[in-house]
Formats: structure tokens, C-alpha cells, sequence
């Protein structure tokens, strides 16, 4: 009786260890919610230096491709940057860059759905996604310290007005908005309240 409950209790184990890798392997084979465009080195710079990063800031780049912009932020200004990135090459193509330009001990790279990132450890969060992902993230970026800076390539942040917003022309006749926002994030109603 006692040998047949202990067969009992390991195979509701097993099938407790089965149900959770298969959802562990359902979560990682979440698709991009926006596919894989770089920002132009250019628009990087100017993403940086509108954060005024610094050795001191915590760099945190939502969904990194092949992780140009921690990389440079690593490599500009000394910061401690990560790269969230749901591609698993582009996971791979990220660590490598670091690796290339010497960065690895000040960038990591984590294979993982940006939205189960807890951002609240991050002095600069970068964004270039979609508008619709921009205001998904506005539970996330609402755990932000005070006094973070939010910088997004071109897309804007549907109801909070940036900061400032500059543009970059490219070299192939394109031009790029950047744009800047502190936390706490203030609505547009907000500024009205304050008349
Ligand atoms: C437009 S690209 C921007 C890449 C990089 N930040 C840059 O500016 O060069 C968006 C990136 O987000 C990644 N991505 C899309 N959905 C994601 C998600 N839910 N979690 C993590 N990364 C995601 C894509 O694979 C892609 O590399």
C-alpha cells in the first residue's frame, strides 16, 4: 500500500515537472510582438545623449536586437546596460557584440519577454517598438524611480506628452524622432491640473 502511494506521489511529480516545462517551452516560443529594426547608429547617439548617460546609469534596452544600444552605452559612457530580447538568435548575436567590443562586464544580454521585466532597478529605459507596445508598458514603466529618463526612436507614448522630442536626419535623407520623458510619467490632463 505504502509502496503503491510512493509510485502515485512520483508520478504526479512527473507529470507536475512535464506540465511545467512545457509551459516554460510555450512561454519562450512567444513570437516578436514587432520584428527586429535596427536603429541607425546615428539615432543611438542621440537616444544616449538626450538621456545623458553616464557611468552611473542603469541602461535598460527593451527587446535589444543585436544590442547596439547597450553596447554603445557601455562603450560611450561607461554604464552598466541590459538588453531584454525574445529572439534567441538575436540573444546569441547581442552576446557576441559585447563580446566583440569588449563591453561583456559591463552588458548583459537576457532571452525574455519584455513584459515581464521589472524595471525598477533601471535609471534609463530605451524603447523602439510600436505605439501600442509603448502604452502596454505603461504598468512597468509606471515602477520606474523617480527622476528616470524613458527614451524612445520615433514612437510616442499615446496620452503622455515627452519632455522634449529632437530628430536626427539620416544619411539616406530619413529623419528620426527621439523622444524624452522623466519619470513619474505625467498624463496630459496632468498638465492641465497644474494651471
Ligand atoms: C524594432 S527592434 C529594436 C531593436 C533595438 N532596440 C534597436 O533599437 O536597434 C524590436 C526588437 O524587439 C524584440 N521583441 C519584440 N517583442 C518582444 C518581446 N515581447 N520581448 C522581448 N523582445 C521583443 C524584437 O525581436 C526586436 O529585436
Amino acid at each position: 500500500m505504502e509502496e503503491m502511494s510512493r509510485r502515485n506521489l512520483k508520478t504526479l511529480a512527473a507529470a507536475l515537472l512535464g506540465c511545467a516545462a512545457l509551459a516554460a517551452a510555450a512561454s519562450a516560443a512567444k513570437p516578436p510582438d514587432v520584428d527586429f529594426v535596427p536603429t541607425p547608429h546615428k539615432v543611438v547617439r542621440e537616444m544616449l545623449k538626450l538621456a545623458r548617460v553616464t557611468g552611473k546609469d542603469i541602461v535598460y534596452d527593451l527587446g535589444c536586437g543585436d544590442g547596439r544600444i547597450v553596447i554603445t552605452a557601455a562603450r560611450t559612457a561607461g554604464a552598466r546596460a541590459w538588453g531584454f530580447e525574445i529572439d534567441p538568435d538575436l540573444v546569441e548575436e547581442a552576446r557576441l557584440n559585447a563580446e566583440k567590443e569588449k563591453v561583456g562586464r559591463l552588458v548583459t544580454i537576457e532571452e525574455r519577454d519584455i513584459f515581464t521585466v521589472d524595471l525598477s532597478s533601471a535609471s534609463v529605459v530605451m524603447l523602439y517598438l510600436l505605439p501600442e507596445l509603448n502604452v502596454k508598458l505603461l504598468p512597468q514603466l509606471a515602477r520606474l524611480r523617480p527622476g528616470a529618463r524613458i527614451v524612445s526612436h520615433d514612437f510616442g507614448i499615446e496620452g503622455y506628452p515627452p519632455d522634449v522630442t529632437t530628430t536626427v536626419h539620416q544619411y539616406d535623407g530619413k529623419v528620426s524622432a527621439v523622444h524624452l520623458w522623466t519619470a513619474p510619467l505625467r498624463k496630459a490632463t496632468d498638465y492641465f491640473a497644474l494651471d
